[in-house]
């Protein structure tokens, strides 16, 4: 299938791509910044705020993945207007299907950045096209800088009463892939990590895997969205879950023995081993690139 990705250039996009094209299919990247297109992988510029470039992406692809978002504190200026001018130009092209990416919690607290979510989900599911909304748990990725933001103070905040699903963006990627090939779905899906964690647990798994000492300080947040996410509200039961755990993401598989001695004895300069500082992600089962499962021989 010809598929455009919005916010291909994303945490969750940088997995996506790589999968659809593993699966066989063409892939058309949006980006507000221009890049170079390789293979199977058409980039194209465009910005769905101003619309610039949006009718062209669009033009002669079968389904739309819609992951661009301009985050929480962009006031859902790409979720609400981006999203009205694609549904608006995926209709014109006759596109087949539009998967929306949005979040667990978006219709049971609609509250800040999940309202905007939401009301996105309302237009996707009145398009008039076929569709999908995936509702996913947060990613590993954004735990991960979220907790690096707070890695120069001398305690970690943490609120114990705030459970967390983490996802991998390798498996979500998996799924939005099997849901492309699946057609629209009609309706909401939800997918989330297969542990729930509290906020000092979360701290504590990050702590020893980046090799810090912090004291963890627990206190209370306030808020809404907080006061939502304490009563559950933002983790989900639905199954299947994803497999791979917030600890699994933190640190990489061990090396297997090998019986080559040269190999196992020669640590290249690009090796993790080599690099003891090196940031988690860059080396979490191969990164970004998709998720694939590690094999012990
Ligand atoms: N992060 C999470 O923990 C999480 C959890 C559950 C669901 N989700 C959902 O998953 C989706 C992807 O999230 P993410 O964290 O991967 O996003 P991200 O890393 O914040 O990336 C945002 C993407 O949006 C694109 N974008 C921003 N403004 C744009 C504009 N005006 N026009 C076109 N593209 C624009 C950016 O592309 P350029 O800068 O290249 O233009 C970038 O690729 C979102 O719908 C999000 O709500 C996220």
């Amino acid at each position: 299938m010809r598929i455009l990705v919005t916010g291909a250039t994303g945490t969750l996009g940088g997995a996506l791509v790589p999968a659809l094209v593993r699966a066989g299919h063409q892939v058309r990247a949006l980006s507000r910044t221009r890049h170079e297109s390789r293979g199977k992988v058409e980039w194209v510029w465009g910005d769905l705020i101003s619309g610039k470039g949006v009718h062209d992406a669009v033009s002669g692809v079968d389904v739309v993945a819609h992951l661009a978002t301009s985050g929480r504190r962009g006031r859902g200026a790409v979720d609400l207007p981006g999203t009205r001018a694609l549904i608006h130009a995926a209709r014109e092209a006759g596109v087949g299907h539009l998967l929306y990416t949005s979040m667990v919690g978006a219709d049971r607290a609609p509250t800040g950045y999940l309202r905007y979510k939401r009301e996105a989900e309302h237009l996707v599911g009145e398009s008039g096209l076929g569709w999908t909304v995936l509702r996913a748990t947060p990613f590993h990725q954004w735990l991960h800088q979220r907790l690096r933001g707070l890695q120069s103070l001398p305690v970690l905040p943490v609120d114990p009463s705030l459970p967390w699903q983490p996802v991998h963006t390798g498996e979500v990627a998996a799924l939005v892939t099997q849901l492309i090939a699946a057609g629209p779905a009609g309706r909401e899906i939800e997918f989330g990590g297969p542990q729930v964690l509290d906020t000092r647990e979360l701290a504590r798994s990050w702590l020893i895997a980046r090799g810090l000492r912090r004291a963890c300080l627990p206190v209370r947040f306030p808020g809404r969205l907080y006061a939502a996410q304490r009563a559950g509200d933002l983790t989900t039961d639905a199954t299947p879950t994803g497999h791979i755990t917030w600890l699994e993401y933190l640190l990489p598989p061990p090396s297997m023995p090998s019986d080559d001695f040269a190999t196992e004895h020669t640590a290249s300069p690009t090796s993790p081993a080599s690099q003891p500082e090196q940031d988690p992600d860059l080396h979490v089962y191969g990164g970004d690139e998709g998720y694939q499962r590690p094999t012990r021989t």
